[in-house]
């Protein structure tokens, strides 16, 4: 299976990115073909500060290889690696309609909460569809609210294949996480926006600190305590192994346990899994040349595939293009 998904790069990544989503990239770049990308093009609808927005590109390709991306398996690349895809983009708002695109909820959420829209912000579903498009990608992992985008790329790639009469877009499936919803330090979704985020790459010192302040209830210690309410015990479950959970649910029943040593035992399980990934990232930002080398060896895969289907795009619409050589070469990267 080709399974393809990308990553914004507008922010450090937080314990929600990972659990969310990161991980379970991760797994499947075992069984499948794999296209992770970073999504920089989509990033610039928010982050307008070039040095900014060079920085967080390369932070997310540091944070994937460190956490267990294997670029031996799966392909790590820069969505700007192939321009191909606002081609795409393009053609695809040719048969949209304006209808489809205004009933985008996370769109609408946006400008409801008082953005006020670009052009990019309204059309992010099209570079989005393209991303999925031109790969002809058979699964897209996403979490929960980005399934009405892949939708949307359902419809898009039908819009484009019944216009021209011809089957060359193919219609992926979103695969949605299993994992609950990770809870952030006030027990809301953990989200940067709402400042409620442990960061994957803080200092071991910080990354305790925000534990110990996850909103707990006031049970006195004594008591018994619900974990299925918990949001430490949440945390708990999504990294724990599952004999160390049963064993903290066990403790939970029975009372006698404060939640300070909940969270004291949730920090550790933290430390086991962002421990040796710190010492792997400091590692990976001392070797600037091999990240790169991963990311244009990723893009020069990705590109073939996009180009090859862009002649078939090309090919359905009538558009012409002379392939004019560039003089010295392409450059990538
Ligand atoms: N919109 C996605 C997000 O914010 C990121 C993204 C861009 C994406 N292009 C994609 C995800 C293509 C999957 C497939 O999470």
């Amino acid at each position: 299976m080709r399974v393809l998904s990308g990553i914004q790069s507008s922010g450090k990544l937080h314990l929600g990115n990972y659990l969310g989503a990161m991980r379970q990239h991760i797994e499947l770049q075992e069984p499948h073909d794999c296209f992770f990308f970073i999504a920089n093009y989509h990033s610039l609808t928010t982050v307008q500060d070039a040095k900014l927005l060079r920085q967080l590109t390369l932070d997310v390709a540091l944070d994937y290889l460190a956490l267990g991306l294997d670029p031996n398996k799966a392909k790590l690349f820069r969505q700007s690696d192939i321009p191909e895809v606002t081609e795409l983009a393009w053609i695809l708002s040719t048969v949209t309609g304006m209808g489809l695109l205004e009933r985008a909820t996370s769109y609408k959420d946006k400008v409801a909460k008082g953005i006020s829209p670009s052009m990019g912000l309204f059309g992010y579903p099209l570079l989005m569809a393209a991303d999925i498009l031109i790969y002809r990608s058979d699964w897209v992992p996403v979490g929960k609210d980005q399934v009405q985008h892949i939708e949307m790329t359902q419809d898009m790639a039908g819009y484009f294949n019944t216009t021209f009469g011809r089957e060359v877009l193919k219609r992926p499936e979103a695969k949605l996480n299993e994992a609950m919803i990770v809870p952030g330090v006030d027990g809301q979704k953990m989200s940067k926006s709402y400042g409620n985020a442990i960061n994957l790459f803080d200092s071991p010192a910080e990354t305790k600190k925000r534990i110990m302040s996850i909103k707990t209830d006031s049970t006195p210690v004594a008591d018994p305590k619900n974990p299925e309410t918990c949001n430490v015990f949440a945390l708990y479950r999504l990294l724990a192994r599952p004999d160390e959970v049963s064993a903290l649910r066990e403790r939970y029943l029975k009372g006698g346990m404060g939640y300070g040593e909940a969270k004291t035992m949730l920090a550790e399980v933290v430390e086991c899994v962002l421990g040796p990934a710190r010492q792997r990232r400091e590692a990976l930002v001392k070797d600037p040349s091999y990240v790169q080398d991963v990311l244009v060896t990723a893009a020069r895969k990705a590109r073939a595939v996009a180009q090859e289907v862009m002649e078939d795009v090309r090919d359905a619409c009538g558009i012409v293009t002379a392939r004019i050589p560039l003089p010295s070469g392409e450059r990538v990267g």
